[in-house]
């Protein structure tokens, strides 16, 4: 019905596929465009010109001329519960996760606060125009039910799990892979699948884990091919020495979750920094995503992410804000910092890449091209609206650029919140909430 129809008027920007492969061909740009969408969906992309005509009688054009529509964004690796602590202090990993991300995620036993937290932390992801996000929940299993509870009232596309851990960590956040069996089991049951929601096996990273957990992940796997997995993975070199001091039977990290079934379509790994060209090359074969997370990696001073390489060696690749190592839930922040990593180690990432990175790069690691990251007939209508007059220098920059790369990188680098004019979810703005009043009819 009419009722379910869309229609906008902007400018449009999305990637087709990657710019990095492909040129650009991977991009799509229309000056003058219209967005139509139907029953949550995208029905058509076109000019502005040429669309007109195809409209039913009577169709409203919601007038976003000066705006910019892009699809949401796309975060592969954050941790609710640790919003708590982003950009408080911080020291490198080990200490961090003592002093910083433990008590924070101890915090969630007490009553009611697992709610708050999945409230703020959904809030201030979409305020940022983040619409799907791949998430670590805390170790007890009612903070995850508080998150999917909440992304399934809004309608968005998520993954999430339990964390799973059994040593390493704090008793009051350990418990034994039989507790950590059944429960994983019923949010399994209740969650994978449900709506826009799937399931992702959380085993928090190798040193927290014992085989017997790590194996328990193997049999999920085994029995339920379509459940995510999500874990850390190399982020550290002090990381990778524990792991090869801790599991000598294994030719390294890399080797330890391949030989748990880890390395597969589905999973992704955040990190991957410290890998030698074979394990890279592995991880490039087993069809795994990985979820740079640059952000966190200049704060933790993890390393800088060779990622030109990993690209090379076939890994799906997508951008994570890590939050709390990561100081917020900007993706756009993130993909500043990724620019900068990659200048530093002297193989500079192109702005259009970045952009695939958090927008269709994303849905590819996620396996959800068919779903979410593009403006493609039938995807799944979770888009922007950037008001590219949102600062002084936005506005002056904007008008003039002359490439789509000038005006990515003034996104990525002048860009922040206040970019992000609206947040639409299956086509129905969510935020911010209550009306919209542009520029020009102020
Ligand atoms: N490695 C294991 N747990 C964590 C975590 O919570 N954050 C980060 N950045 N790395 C980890
Ligand atoms: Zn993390």
């Amino acid at each position: 019905s009419a009722n379910t129809s869309r229609v906008l008027r902007g400018s449009i920007l999305h990637c087709l596929d990657d710019p990095t492969t492909a040129g650009e061909a991977a991009i799509h740009y229309v000056a003058d465009g219209l967005l139509w969408i139907q029953d949550g969906r995208i029905k058509h992309v076109g000019e502005a010109c040429d669309l007109k005509q195809q409209l039913p009688a009577g169709q409203v054009i919601e007038d976003r001329r000066g705006c910019l529509l892009i699809p949401g964004l796309i975060d592969t690796h954050t941790h609710y519960p640790q919003l708590s602590v982003a950009a408080s202090p911080a020291g490198t990993l080990f200490d961090w996760l003592e002093q910083r991300a433990f008590p924070a995620e101890a915090a969630l036993e007490q009553p009611g606060m697992a709610e708050v937290l999945a409230h703020r932390f959904i809030a201030e992801m979409l305020r940022n125009g983040t619409t799907t996000a791949m998430v670590f929940a805390g170790v007890q299993p009612e903070s995850a039910d508080a998150l999917f509870q909440h992304a399934q009232h809004l309608g968005l596309r998520m993954i999430a799990g339990k964390v799973l851990q059994d040593r390493l960590v704090p008793d009051a956040l350990r418990e034994s892979p039989e507790q950590a069996q059944e429960e994983t089991d019923r949010l399994i049951q209740r969650w994978h699948g449900r709506d826009r929601l799937a399931y992702a096996l959380t085993p928090r990273f190798a040193p927290a884990c014992s085989e017997a957990l790590l194996a328990l992940c193997r049999d999920w796997l085994r029995q339920s091919p379509s459940l995510y997995l999500q874990t850390h993975l190399a982020e550290t070199r002090e990381e990778c020495e524990r792991v090869a001091q801790e599991f000598p039977r294994y030719k390294g990290y890399l080797d330890l979750y391949d030989q748990f079934g880890f390395l597969r379509p589905g999973s992704v790994f955040a990190h991957a920094i410290h890998l030698n060209s074979d394990e890279q090359q592995r991880l490039g074969e087993s069809g795994a995503a990985v979820a740079h997370c640059p952000s966190s990696n200049l704060l933790l001073g993890s390393g800088l992410m060779p990622l030109k390489a990993l690209q090379q060696a076939g890994v799906p690749l997508s951008v994570g804000t890590d939050v709390g190592a990561g100081p917020s839930c900007s993706v756009l922040k993130t993909l500043a910092d990724a620019l900068r990593v990659q200048q530093l180690r002297g193989e500079p990432l192109g702005v259009l890449q970045a952009f695939y990175l958090a927008t269709l790069g994303g849905a590819r690691a996620l396996r959800l091209e068919q779903e979410i990251g593009s403006f493609r007939q039938g995807i799944e209508a979770d888009f922007l609206v950037l008001d590219l007059e949102a600062t002084p220098e936005l506005a002056e920059r904007t008008a003039r650029a002359d490439s789509l790369e000038e005006m990515i990188s003034l996104l990525i680098l002048l860009g922040d919140d206040r970019l992000i004019a609206e947040t639409n979810i299956q086509g129905r703005r969510v935020t911010p909430v209550g009306p919209v009043v542009y520029g020009q009819e102020a």
